[in-house]
């Protein structure tokens, strides 16, 4: 049994574990990280790619942000098209200045593992049996395997950023956390190609036959998304099949250029939102997937997340040094004021792009509640006040200050 001290526990090594230990380590704050799998496993999950502001601005202070800078490509803007014609959101005029970065999620794991490898910060990769204890106590603890040999690491605090499958929020008691869960009826199947994108800004369809995204990478990366019914499977749908599709929910002018090629990745991914309330159990607390999922429409997931490490950040840091235990108590109602609003932006742009069966629930006859949501669109994006109310939620809201 091997004994280990450090002050913060950090539990999964995503983008919300990663970037806190960053953030500690630079505030002269020990922190450990533990894994569940290896580094390489962690690499291989795609995931949506647009940072708000915060996020960028939180990868500077981490120090980890050479690459990022060079490589992110600004956007202004992006569409939204609906029966075909598309609206430019004009993110940059609509919200004085402010803009979005598209960098990949892949890249900003990479960038912050190379710089934690770099700085020589402890990280347990493929940690198992990982178990919280203690955790309301004031020597609460962590237990592991690692290579076979059982681990104890002691800590000041723990953060939880084991993701939605994570043991972090079990520790919480039933009793004293609410879920509130809700499920969409489809799924977004995405393919990942080396082929240059549609447009040069994000394209949100929504089209009789169902919602689209042309997202990418980089330059010469591009990322499609169409929805598709829960029950199908990724195999059902041959790259012919998706790009077919594709083009048929795209606004005729981007579906002419469209360029296809060989998918390098495909999958589906159902759409959830899901909070758990409280975020913190006595010297635990939850950070990003842990605590709150978002459906992709919007882009939140992981700014959320930054949201979260963030306000964790700070706090921690006022505690080392500041010597002020009190403000440890803030974190829960801070991280989930920006989490409803993150959410609900999501779960209304979720509901404003796709059909979605609860927009038709108290339908007697007819289709009205497709009809309601179609018009909704319609007015929004033919007003400056619909389209500033979506471009001040999509480059995202301020973080509040610690109290
Ligand atoms: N022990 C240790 N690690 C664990 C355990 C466990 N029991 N369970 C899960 N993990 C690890 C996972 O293997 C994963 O690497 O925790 C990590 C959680 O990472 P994410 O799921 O990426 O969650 P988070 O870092 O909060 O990500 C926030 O990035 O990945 C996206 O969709 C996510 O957009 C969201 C954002
Ligand atoms: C992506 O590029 O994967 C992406 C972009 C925007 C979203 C969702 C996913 O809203």
């Amino acid at each position: 049994m091997k004994t280990l001290r450090t002050q913060v526990a950090i539990i999964g090594a995503g983008p919300s574990g990663m970037l806190l230990g960053q953030l500690l380590a630079k505030q002269g704050i020990a922190n450990v990280v533990l894994e569940r799998v290896s580094a390489t496993h962690v690499l291989k999950r795609i995931r949506a790619g647009i940072l708000e502001t915060g996020m960028a601005t939180l990868m500077r202070e981490a120090g980890v942000s050479e690459r990022m800078d060079a490589e992110g490509l600004v956007h202004d803007g992006f569409a939204i098209a609906h029966n075909g014609h598309a609206t430019r959101i004009d993110l940059k005029e609509l919200t004085h200045g402010r803009t979005v970065l598209c960098y990949g999620q892949v890249e900003i794991s990479r960038d912050l593992f190379e710089a934690r490898a770099a700085a020589a910060l402890p990280t347990y990769f493929e940690a198992t049996d990982v178990a919280l204890h203690e955790v309301t106590g004031n020597s609460p603890h962590v237990t592991f395997l690692h290579n076979g040999e059982a681990h104890t690491l002691h800590c000041d605090y723990i953060a939880g950023c084991d993701g939605f499958h994570g043991v972090s929020r079990q520790t919480i008691p039933l009793r004293l956390r609410t879920e509130h869960e809700r499920v969409y009826p489809f799924g977004w199947l995405g393919i990942l190609s080396d082929t240059p994108p549609v447009s040069h800004e994000l394209i949100y369809c929504r089209s009789q036959r169902g919602f689209a995204l042309a997202s990418m990478r980089s330059h010469s990366r591009s990322r499609y998304y169409i929805d598709v019914a829960l029950t199908d499977k990724v195999e059902q749908w041959s790259d012919d099949a998706f790009w077919t599709e594709l083009k048929k929910r795209l606004p005729a002018e981007a579906a002419a250029s469209l360029i296809t090629g060989a998918s390098i990745e495909k999958s589906i991914a159902p759409l959830r939102s899901f909070i758990c309330e409280p975020m913190q159990y006595g010297r635990l607390f939850l950070v990003g997937d842990a605590a709150h999922i978002v459906p992709p429409t919007g882009a939140k997931g992981l700014n959320l997340a930054a949201s979260d490490v963030s306000t964790l950040y700070r706090i921690l840091t006022r505690v080392y040094h500041d010597k002020d235990y009190a403000c440890t108590a803030l974190y829960s109602a801070i991280a989930l004021r920006r989490v409803w609003h993150g959410e609900r932006f999501s779960w209304w742009m979720t509901k404003l792009l796709h059909n979605l069966d609860e927009n038709s629930m108290h339908d007697h006859s007819g289709d009205s509640g497709r009809r309601f949501t179609e018009s909704e669109l319609t007015y929004l994006l033919g007003s400056v006040a619909g389209r500033t109310l979506i471009a001040e939620q999509y480059v995202g809201l301020p973080y509040e200050e610690i109290g």
